[in-house]
């Protein structure tokens, strides 16, 4: 569907939430960071910012660093301290220490610990070969001391087809790891398929999942709409239309295990368009006005609250934000290109209109 396709008659004018957080996000680091974090702050609380960097942030030291970095460039963007609340993560490999588990908890800064198998997405290769293997030591001192895994749910195997690659690590990853550690709380990042909610909806114990606005408003078929189109290209990949449906129901459903998490990932137009370009979407600047499309477009504007606001903190352990974010009824086009530490990023649906946009204030 088009973000803008959204019924416009008769519909309320303004959209007042609790101030919504994103539970899965990627700054990046230096000038980059600088000239996106804003995008993010203007409309979040919180956000869980994602440890892929080069080289990742596999230490509490590394994430304290790196919020530091953070706060500095909020602070050159004109944001008020403690506006915009960075949620570190640190990157789990095959060799994370469990004191390194317990020194992130009592850090009180780190707040996940983010599984990249390794080789699955842009800045993997330090990831993990083998979970149950190498990580058992990380795995008992997350679930002995309540630190959530966040999980980039997609086998690796060159056998499995790209399609299949995260119902295909249901099975081999995910129901293994939870029978191992029933207790452990689980984020299964970017959810993409019915598999995937069927799985999450039915799982015991605390699991729950992010889902991003480009596959609650995009099927596969937007990757080759009139040609190939790398600005659509994220991982784990669109999908066929029926699980994009099965995700809209899941998102608008009320249940707390499904949350808001963006999942933007900036890259420059550059290492888009070329023979081997890199994966993900740029979302944040429209964030809210993308969710509040497909929300809209399944008549479930009043759940939208819920996804955004309140099922995040909830499962995380923390309070909802205490302000809030108004959306008004005013067409927003997507600009064609955003600037990029000094060069462009494309955002996803460029050049379309959205229905809703952040009040002006
Ligand atoms: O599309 C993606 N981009 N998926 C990921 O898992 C990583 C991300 C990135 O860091 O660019
Ligand atoms: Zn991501």
């Amino acid at each position: 569907m088009q973000p803008g396709s959204a019924r416009d008659a008769g519909g309320p004018r303004t959209l007042t939430l609790t101030r919504p957080d994103d539970w899965h996000l990627h700054l990046r680091d230096g000038a980059v960071l600088q000239s996106v974090v804003l995008d993010s702050a203007r409309q979040f609380g919180r956000a869980i910012i994602m440890p892929n960097l080069k080289p990742p942030v596999v230490t509490t030291a590394d994430a304290q660093a790196y919020r530091d970095r953070i706060l500095a460039a909020l602070r050159q963007a004109g944001v008020p301290d403690g506006a915009f609340q960075p949620l570190m993560t640190l990157y789990l490999t095959d060799n994370t220490p469990p004191e390194e588990i317990r020194r992130a908890r009592q850090s009180g800064l780190v707040h996940g610990v983010k599984l990249y198998p390794a080789g699955a997405t842009t800045h993997s290769d330090a990831g993990v070969t083998d979970l149950l293997k190498h990580c058992r030591a990380a795995l008992d001192a997350m679930q002995d001391c309540g630190m959530p895994l966040l999980v980039h749910g997609e086998v690796t195997d060159p056998d499995v087809d790209l399609f299949d690659r995260e119902a295909v690590f249901i099975d081999r990853v995910m129901r293994p790891l939870r029978q191992a550690y029933p207790a452990l709380k689980v984020v299964f990042e970017h959810l993409t398929t019915a598999d995937g909610v069927a799985y999450v909806r039915e799982a015991s114990g605390p699991v729950a999942a992010t889902i991003t606005a480009h596959h609650l408003l995009y099927n596969r078929n937007a990757l080759f709409k009139g040609g190939l189109r790398p600005h659509w290209y994220c991982l784990p990949v669109l999908k066929r239309e029926r699980h994009r449906l099965a995700l809209v129901d899941a998102a608008t459903s009320g249940d707390a295990r499904f949350f808001l998490g963006t999942d933007s990932a900036p890259h420059s137009r550059g290492a888009k368009e070329q023979d081997c370009g890199c994966a993900g979407c740029y979302t944040a600047r429209h964030a809210m006005a993308l969710y509040a499309a497909a929300f809209e477009a399944a008549d479930r504007l009043d759940r939208l609250e819920a996804f955004a606001s309140l099922n995040g903190p909830a499962f995380y352990g923390l309070p909802p934000n205490e302000g809030v974010l108004t959306l008004e009824r005013v067409p927003e086009r997507i600009p064609d290109a955003l600037p990029l530490a000094g060069d462009e990023v494309v955002p996803l649906a460029a050049g379309e209109s959205l229905a809703w946009r952040l009040q002006a204030r």
